[in-house]
């Protein structure tokens, strides 16, 4: 089977290079032409374990080819996806202008039946608009060709999307053929061998599913995130009611760490454009905008923290910052909490020294030459006066704290992942701030 993926952004590159893995012939279109141009030459524009070699390794196979001309790619294609960006609006609902533009093309460039997927995350609604774009074009031609549209939204998460992908928890298809089921399960039949699910539905259900997801998980982390704030007022330990709440299987003890609130390119998307949708339709989503407003202000909690421990004060002061991206294993900076901490430091007169182990090059777009960029986390911590740790990359989890100890000013630590024990840094010698403890809290109660 051939098919063709359309944007080869993050969702689009991944997609198509695990397809090309289990053997189907996939054709990515992009209109950046030095984006392509790389591709061919095996330059990936985006870190992720894994996709380097994967898309490597189908192109010397011959399954997996990349161009920036989408009606050559469409000859004798099956199925197209469409992964291109949907850019936040103003208001905060999506851009269409990309996906339409998609639409279109198919429109003019088809000769024999397509069924067009919608990958990219879009309001309820959109696969809708992409059917009657494409109906035009064929009007257009005064010619009648056969196509379907279907929804599948994707639920990588960055830093493991190649695993998410080759081993979904479900894959959630909106059709309504018959010829399109058949098509997308027999696309899909690589991944679902060992029991994970394609779930069939209509397409306006399957586009709710993934904003619902993306709500239903921003919201488990403000809500943590509320509670360890209260946590550390009530004299509680938001690590302990984290474990004890999290044990109820209706619960689970995913997605209730908390943290210095959620970034990344899709819950604070996601969230606004469905308080938009919401809106568009008289409805307001209530819950959803408390979520966003805790993690708005959740993003500035160790900002608040720092400021409280100098006594409101941090001119030229040094403040060592480790990690910048907004979770480890990616170099994403969208909506990092980092943006926002940085940000108020250097409003406020403060020195800032940051280490990350892949994030400093993107970080350089953000912050120019206003931080300084060290090539080793210890580097950051030369007459610093405290550290903040901003990402949990494992390699901040097991640092010698001897060595940061006589390297800090002062031997006080700042954590917003919570990623050491109170007791061990108490024990250490550090004055240590985390998320959800309160600082009251002595060290034999923590332990007991
Ligand atoms: C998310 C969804 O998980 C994925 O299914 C969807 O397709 C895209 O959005 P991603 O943005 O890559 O994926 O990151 P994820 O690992 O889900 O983390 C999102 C944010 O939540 C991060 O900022 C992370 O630090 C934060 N988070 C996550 C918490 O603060 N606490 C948690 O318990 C879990």
């Amino acid at each position: 089977m051939k098919i063709v993926i359309v944007g080869s952004g993050y969702v689009g590159l991944v997609t198509g290079a695990c397809f090309s893995e289990v053997g189907i012939d996939v054709c990515c279109v992009d209109i950046d032409r030095t984006k392509i141009d790389n591709l061919n030459k095996g330059i990936i524009p985006i870190y992720e374990p894994g996709l380097e070699d994967m898309i490597t390794r189908n192109m010397k196979k011959g399954r997996l080819s990349f161009t920036t001309d989408i009606a050559s790619a469409l000859v004798d294609a099956e199925v197209l996806f469409i992964s291109v960006g949907t850019p936040p609006d103003e208001d905060g609902s999506a851009d269409l202008k990309y996906v339409l533009a998609v639409a279109r093309d198919c429109g003019k460039y088809i000769n024999d039946y397509l069924l067009v997927v919608t990958k990219s995350t879009v309001p309820v609604g959109t696969s809708q608009k992409v059917k009657k774009a494409l109906q035009e074009e064929l009007d257009k031609r005064n010619v009648s060709i056969a196509f379907d549209v279907a929804s599948n939204p994707e639920f990588l998460k960055e830093g493991a999307a190649i695993d998410d992908f080759l081993k979904p928890d479900r894959i959630v298809v909106g059709l309504e053929s018959e010829r399109a089921e058949d098509l997308m399960k027999s696309l899909y039949k690589p991944f679902t061998l060992n029991g994970h699910p394609v779930i069939f539905m209509d397409i306006i259900s399957a586009e709710m599913t993934k904003y619902a997801a993306n709500s239903m998980l921003a919201t488990k982390i403000s809500f943590i995130n509320d509670i360890a704030n209260l946590c550390e007022i009530v004299g509680a330990d938001i690590n302990k009611v984290r474990k004890g709440i999290g044990s109820d299987s209706r619960i689970g003890n995913k997605f209730i760490y908390p943290g210095i609130g959620y970034g990344g390119s899709c819950f604070p998307k996601d969230v606004k454009a469905l308080i938009q949708t919401g809106s568009e339709h008289n409805y307001d989503l209530r819950v959803l905008k408390a979520v966003e407003a805790v993690n708005d202000d959740q993003k500035l909690v160790l900002f608040h923290k720092i400021m409280n421990y100098f006594n409101g004060e941090v001119q030229g002061k040094t403040i060592a910052l480790w990690g910048l991206s907004f979770k480890p294993q990616t170099d994403d900076m969208r909506e990092a909490p980092s943006l926002y901490i940085v940000k108020k430091l250097l409003e406020a007169g403060a020195i800032v020294k940051a280490y990350d182990p892949i994030a400093i090059n993107e970080a350089k777009h953000h912050f120019g030459d206003s931080i300084s960029y060290c090539d080793d986390q210890y580097e950051t911590l030369i007459d610093a006066d405290c550290l903040a740790i901003l990402t949990e990359w494992p390699e901040f989890k097991f640092p010698n704290f001897k060595i940061v100890q006589k390297l800090l000013n002062t031997a006080v630590i700042f954590d917003g992942r919570n990623i050491y024990d109170k007791k061990e840094m108490k024990d250490s010698g550090f004055e240590y701030f985390c998320i959800g403890v309160d600082t009251r809290i002595d060290s034999m109660q923590l332990n007991s």
